[in-house]
């Protein structure tokens, strides 16, 4: 919060940390289009070039559309899923039951400052378009630190308020102008973090320091946690 301008933390007052029941099947058929769905596909492709092996959770997962891909193009992973929204999370296990999932990715229902799994359990930790609703990112960090192996990765990924224009230009390529030009406008209205903000939140936390860089149109923030002899 401490490095949100006025507005942005007055919109963040009130943004919804879940996304509301009645908002649940209409971001479930936008995640159907085509630009999400390619965009899951990068994203994982992204998230891949970390690691291939072991165990991946995504927090705040939404329709659960990253699981299907993380595990579609890596099928030894053990993946989870949470998400803070009970409804996101029927949609999910429902996905994935669809794709035939359901023995190896698991969809539970929780919240990211206190995830339900051990200490040290995950290889790498993910998070999409999720960071902007959490109220505590200092505690969010922290407790993704806390689930995290010894030399582990977080990587979270989301639009940011400042998105250069280079980015947007190739993704208008990508894409279309006018989808673009609609990400764009919908930054205004979500308290989104700049790039430099969310750069600055892990200086807080037990990661006490994290890169950014640009996927497609999200801005992926990287921490790591402490390689045990490193
Ligand atoms: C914009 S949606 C993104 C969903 C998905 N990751 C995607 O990329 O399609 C944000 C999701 O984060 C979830 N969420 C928000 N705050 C959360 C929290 N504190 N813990 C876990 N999930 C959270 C919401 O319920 C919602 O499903």
């Amino acid at each position: 919060m401490a490095h949100l301008p006025p507005l942005r933390r007055l919109l963040k007052f009130f943004h919804p940390e879940a996304i509301p029941k009645l908002g649940t099947p209409l971001y479930n058929l936008v995640s159907k289009t085509v630009i999400f769905q390619q965009n899951y596909d990068l994203l994982a492709h992204d998230i891949l070039s970390y690691g291939n092996q072991g165990n991946f959770l995504d927090v705040g997962t939404g329709p659960g559309w990253l699981l299907i891909k993380l595990y579609e193009q890596s099928p030894t992973l053990h993946v989870y899923g949470i998400d803070i929204s009970a409804s996101m999370v029927m949609k999910a296990t429902a996905h994935v039951e669809k794709a035939g999932l359901s023995g190896v990715v698991e969809v539970r229902e929780g919240e990211v400052c206190t995830i339900p799994y051990s200490d040290a359990f995950f290889d790498i930790v993910v998070s999409t378009g999720s960071i902007h609703h959490w109220k505590e990112p200092t505690r969010a960090l922290n407790e993704i630190y806390r689930v995290l192996k010894d030399g582990g990765y977080a990587l979270l990924y989301d639009v940011v308020s400042d998105t250069p224009r280079s980015v947007l230009k190739e993704a208008a390529r990508d894409f279309g102008r006018l989808r673009i030009v609609l990400l764009w406008m919908h930054a205004f209205e979500e308290p989104f973090y700049s790039r430099e903000a969310l750069e600055l939140l892990p200086e807080t936390s037990l990661f006490s320091k994290g890169s950014t860089r640009f996927a497609g149109v999200l801005c992926c923030l990287i921490m790591r946690k402490k390689p045990q002899n490193g």
